[in-house]
């Protein structure tokens, strides 16, 4: 299937179409933060059959809002419709941990869904299709369907991120009084999870290394990233939603538009890098060129380093053990 082109809009998939973060990424797509300020989009959303209900809300909200590119909005709970001849997606929906599940349980509730997804993508999506699954447990969501998709490359199926990487951006800026966009070479290793390594030895503000207190470091800043989502949901009394919509559209942008050799933060499908197992979907430093990424490689790292890296490959390899089982 070809391309898109500037004429033809691009198909792109929201899944959870009714829920909080779609509520916020849609109109940001229909706007063309995404694909760009030219670029038609024809917009499905799918749904449990619950929430289509809800969804045709949505719907009817964004053809009220009369967007430009917007093409057609279209609500569905069928995934094989869904997904034919879409070239991106962004996986959204999914199902969050009960009271009194464990892991194990939630992991394997996703599964059944992700499963489905990759195979409804493998047999009908568009040959260059970019998937970005953001919901959680969102690293071993995309593991299992880059891996119920056997015939598109395992690199179409991304994890996001980015969240956690201007969570730190964020934070770091606060901290040298310098805008956000001074800084430079700062990335968040691993998982989205409690183990997430947000890195700054290699962080520049404008172009210099940055000189940061090691005790905030290590007992401030990493921990605070990682634990923001839950400060979020303790002060808002719900998750995070139009942030983790527009760390979405930073990443789905950077990855079909290009990052101009900025690094950013990217899970991908690892081949090996700095000793991540193949296939895990692991949080690298990134650049994206020619609608690819590619993991900044060749880094010295640090015993400190090291360990927490490690600790990630360990929580990830846990769940892709328990993924694994589901096939
Ligand atoms: N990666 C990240 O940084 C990040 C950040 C914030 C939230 N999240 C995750 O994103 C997900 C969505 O968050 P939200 O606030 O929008 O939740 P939400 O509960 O408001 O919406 C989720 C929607 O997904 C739908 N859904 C469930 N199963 C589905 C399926 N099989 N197919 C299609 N739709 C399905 C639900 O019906 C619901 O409408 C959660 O898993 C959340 O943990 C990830």
């Amino acid at each position: 299937m070809a391309s898109n082109t500037k004429n033809n809009p691009v198909n792109v998939v929201v899944t959870g179409g009714a829920g909080n973060i779609a509520y916020s990424l849609l109109w940001r797509i229909a706007a063309g933060d995404v694909f760009g300020p030219e670029q038609p989009v024809a917009l499905r959303l799918l749904e449990i059959p619950a929430a289509v209900g809800a969804a045709e809300g949505t719907a009817m909200e964004l053809a009220d809002s009369a967007m430009p590119l917007v093409a057609s909005v279209d609500v569905t709970d069928d995934e094989r419709k869904a997904f034919d001849g879409a070239q991106s997606a962004f996986l959204v929906g999914a199902k969050p941990r009960g009271k009194g599940e464990s892991r194990a349980d939630m992991l394997e509730a996703n599964g059944k869904i992700f499963i489905g997804q990759g195979r409804a993508i493998n047999d009908g999506a568009a040959d260059d299709i970019r998937v970005l699954v953001v919901g959680n447990p969102a690293n071993t969501n995309a593991y299992i369907a880059a891996k119920a998709a056997p015939d598109v490359p395992a690199e179409r199926f991304n994890a996001m991120m980015r969240l956690d990487h201007n969570r730190a951006v964020s934070v770091l800026s606060g901290k040298v009084a310098e805008p956000s966009t001074s800084i430079e070479r700062l990335c968040v290793w691993g998982n989205h999870g409690d183990t997430q390594f947000p890195d700054l030895t290699y962080a520049q503000v404008d172009g210099e290394p940055v000189e940061v207190d090691r005790n905030w470091y290590v007992d401030e800043f990493i921990p605070r990233i990682a634990g923001r989502g839950a400060e979020i949901i303790e002060v808002r009394g719900k998750s995070s939603a139009a942030s983790a919509a527009s760390a979405a559209v930073d990443h789905m942008r950077d990855w079909v538009q290009g990052t101009n050799g900025r690094w950013t933060t990217a899970a991908v499908p690892s081949t090996g890098e700095y000793g991540v197992d193949e296939g895990l979907m692991f949080g690298f430093p990134a650049t994206a060129e020619d609608g690819q990424w590619r993991v900044v490689e060749g880094l010295e790292l640090s015993d400190f380093q090291r360990e927490r890296i490690d600790a990630n490959i360990e929580a990830l390899r846990a769940e892709a053990a328990v993924a694994d089982k589901l096939f």
